[in-house]
């Protein structure tokens, strides 16, 4: 197992974990976390899982593997204080959670022992983890953990989703997906960036199917790497948009793109 000079290894790691959770401990109360940051490190623990599996199956260096988990560990630090601060976990009312995340990360000190390279990869990582697209010229090790972590994040949201559509109440409840309208079909502007291999702008959601449409488009040209796309094929994830699709709107649009997305996702 190689590592480089200053950097992670395995029992760095483990002490990352080890201040995380005691960050993370702070915000209990008689023992428990509050629910809706709970279902945050619930998240979390998958990412971390998620972003392991991807960096191995890319075969990175070891070196870059702790990095990729550590980032990952790290991506939504934020959130927790968000809520408290805050009360919602919604950016646009409150922070950008990902340069929250990043300030709190160097505020607790937590990269301070580690190289100056992989310090750098692992802020980066958290901070362009919400990012529409992530900037250009990046060295090697900040593009690996970068990408890691978002496609390991999407993965994650994939799920968040299914479980939300299999326990809420989403048909009568509109609150479950943020009030969007369910009888409303595609917006064309959604559909055209998702056949173009665009990132969609958010500001083009107007209705659950366009929501749930901006995940088909993750499988069409959102994830970075090979391990990604076949995770995301072998979790059947894309057979339950279709299908879940096929429930909110008879637009032909949906099985062209669930196409779509299937072959990009064997590719
Ligand atoms: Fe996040």
């Amino acid at each position: 197992m190689t590592s480089l000079e200053g950097g992670f290894d395995m029992v760095s790691i483990e002490r990352l974990r080890k201040l995380y959770d005691a960050y993370v401990d702070t915000f209990r109360e008689e023992g428990e976390l509050p629910p809706m940051m709970a279902l945050k490190r619930v998240h979390t623990a998958h990412v971390v899982e998620n972003a392991v599996e991807i960096a191995r199956g890319e075969r990175f260096p070891a070196a870059f593997v702790v990095v990729c988990e550590a980032a990952a560990l790290l991506h939504d630090t934020g959130r927790y204080e968000q809520l408290r601060l805050y009360n919602t976990f919604r950016d646009s009312e409150s922070v950008d959670h990902a340069v929250f995340s990043r300030e709190v990360v160097e505020r607790e000190g937590w990269l301070d022992e580690c190289g100056e390279g992989e310090r750098r990869a692992v802020l980066d990582a958290v901070l362009f983890h919400n990012r529409r697209e992530i900037p250009e010229g990046l060295d090697d090790l900040t593009l690996a953990a970068a990408q890691t972590v978002r496609d390991a994040d999407k993965l994650d949201i994939f799920r968040v989703m299914e479980d939300r559509v299999e326990n809420s109440d989403w048909r009568n409840d509109s609150t479950a997906f943020w009030n969007l309208p369910l009888d409303v079909g595609p917006n064309k502007a959604v559909l055209d960036a998702i056949r173009e291999g665009r990132p969609v702008d958010y500001q083009n959601i107007a209705s659950l199917a366009d929501f749930v449409l901006v995940q088909v488009g993750w499988m069409v040209s959102g994830l970075a790497y090979a391990t990604s796309r076949r995770l995301c094929a072998g979790r059947g994830h894309l057979e339950f948009r279709r299908g879940f699709l096929h429930q909110l709107t008879d637009d032909p649009a949906v099985d062209e793109l669930c196409d779509l997305a299937g072959r990009a996702l064997v590719a």
